[in-house]
């Protein structure tokens, strides 16, 4: 694997002074003191972060790790066998996180330390039928790339039952489908799982892959397009077909739908802190994938909308984070040459959305090639993109993440340009990154979907992932 050449053999050395609770007592690169004092234990959050955590209940780490911590020289192999087998033996005797993510200012705090967020998408695993064996191994390429959080999606409507459905439509009446075939693929019951299993999809799955591998989770809960489903099959199920998309933002009964969707899907995670953030909805806009916007639907339509989706959520969740999910449009008609993302014609004021308290951190999405910027100016264009977003992280005080961003041109120059992005986000002080999308070759199920996007761990951004988080770490 392209991580083995490219990552160096780690060496630390231990040294007398005891690390306090909650301090940093490994990971890659890390130089400083790696015995933790009385009472904590040091843990293997992710590669690049070990903490010492109270020692107390179920949270210890695999004897190797401990035997390591405590000599005087250790080399430690970072390649993904290694990382793989030693998340297994940690998540098999105890969960490997704890703590929910926080705010503080415009960064992300876990147990009142920095949490840097870096990583990856993947929309994929809980939706597309993959064993046990095969998401936990999406995971494992996902932490062997050094990433910290994993953006997915917490939603599959239908009309019919078959293959994998979160929530299923019979009329006017939805049922959300607990089930092998359902959340059961998403999230986790047992906290102890021990990976790999046979194929035992019915043992709740994503969230349990996500905690083994120290990942945390930003969860979508509806989707803008018809993909598995989304906003649209709502409106169409309660209110008839032909309506405008933005119906879902504003009737009483599809609000009332999607809440009691939410407090399905939030309470069954209120205590799981491997999730991260609640997310409003996949790319929010005006316009649907089989619908036309309605004359009225402008700026103010969403952001109302978001403004009552997210309080609901906060008052049924105090414990994660909440989000829009959205593309980070501005709403600034006539300026940058009438750029569309700039002139608030999709429903969505960045600006303005930061704005709502019940939010507690913003998102924009980057694709230059696709909103008409391809070429040779596609690179500075997604600067500036990147720019005006950290500038109003700055002004708001609140974390933004560049949380979906790719071209679809594969190889070096892809890994050039996402180079200069990366730079980019440390300049403007922007929060952090997740790429779209992770990849895998799976076990059983073969290569996950390309969609141009895809990073498999032969692509040159995979190895770059890792630098760049602690990159972002080591600038704070
Ligand atoms: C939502 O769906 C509409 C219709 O296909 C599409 O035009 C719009 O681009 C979608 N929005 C997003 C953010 O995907
Ligand atoms: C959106 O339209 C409504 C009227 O339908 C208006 O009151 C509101 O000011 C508009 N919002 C923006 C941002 O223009
Ligand atoms: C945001 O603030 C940081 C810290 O003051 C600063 O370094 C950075 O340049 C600012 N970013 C933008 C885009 O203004
Ligand atoms: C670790 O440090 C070395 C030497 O300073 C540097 O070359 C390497 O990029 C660092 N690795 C990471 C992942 O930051």
């Amino acid at each position: 694997m392209r991580s083995q050449d490219l990552l160096p053999l780690l060496v630390w050395v231990s040294a007398a002074v005891a690390v306090d609770v909650w301090g940093q007592c490994g990971g890659i690169n890390y130089s400083g003191d790696t015995v933790c004092v009385a009472g904590t234990t040091c843990t293997v959050l992710n590669d690049y972060y070990y903490q010492c955590v109270p020692s107390t209940g179920t949270t210890t780490v695999s004897s190797a790790t401990k035997s390591s911590a405590s000599s005087s020289t250790t080399v430690k192999s970072s390649s993904s066998s290694t990382r793989a087998s030693s998340s297994a033996s940690a998540s098999a005797s105890q969960p490997a996180q704890t703590g929910f993510v926080k705010t503080s200012g415009t960064r992300f705090t876990l147990n009142g330390s920095p949490f840097t967020v870096v990583g990856s998408n993947a929309y994929w695993p809980a939706l597309l039928g993959y064993n046990a064996a095969d998401i936990n191994q999406a995971f494992a390429d996902i932490a062997n790339s050094g990433a910290t959080v994993t953006r997915t999606m917490g939603f599959n409507e239908v009309t019919s039952a078959s293959g994998i459905y979160f929530h299923l439509w019979n009329g006017k009446t939805a049922t959300v489908n607990t089930g092998a075939n359902g959340l059961g693929a998403f999230g986790e019951r047992s906290p102890f799982l021990a990976w790999p299993t046979a194929d035992t999809r019915a043992q709740d799955t994503l969230v349990a892959a996500a905690k083994a591998h120290g990942i945390r989770l930003i969860v979508a809960l509806t989707n803008n397009w018809s993909d598995f489903g989304g906003m649209d099959v709502y409106t169409n199920q309660l209110l008839g077909t032909g309506l405008p998309h933005d119906t879902f933002y504003t009737n009483p009964t599809t609000i009332a739908a999607y809440k009691s969707y939410i407090q399905a899907i939030v309470t069954r995670y209120l205590n799981e802190p491997t999730i991260m953030a609640w997310e409003l909805a996949n790319e929010p806009r005006c316009a649907g994938s089989t619908s036309v916007a309605s004359a009225t639907c402008n700026t103010t339509t969403i952001t109302t909308w978001a403004a009552d989706i997210s309080s609901y959520i906060k008052s049924i969740d105090k414990n994660h984070l909440v989000a829009i999910g959205d593309e980070g449009f501005f709403n600034q008609p006539g300026s940058h040459d009438y750029d569309y993302v700039y002139q608030g014609s999709a429903g969505v004021d960045f600006a303005a959305n930061m704005l709502i308290s019940s939010l507690d951190f913003g998102t924009f999405h980057m694709y230059p090639d696709a909103w008409g910027h391809s070429g040779t100016g596609d690179v500075a264009w997604g600067q500036q993109w990147i720019n005006d977003h950290a500038a109003v992280m700055n002004s708001t005080k609140k974390p933004v993440l560049m949380e979906e961003f790719g071209l679809t041109n594969s190889g070096t120059t892809r890994a050039g340009n996402y180079a200069t992005w990366y730079s980019t986000v440390l300049s403007s002080g922007l929060t952090g990154d997740l790429v779209w999308q992770a990849g895998s070759n799976l076990a059983n199920g073969g290569a996950s979907p390309n969609d141009g996007y895809a990073i498999y761990p032969s692509d040159p951004v995979y190895a770059m992932i890792g630098q760049h988080a602690a990159a972002v770490k080591a600038r704070g």
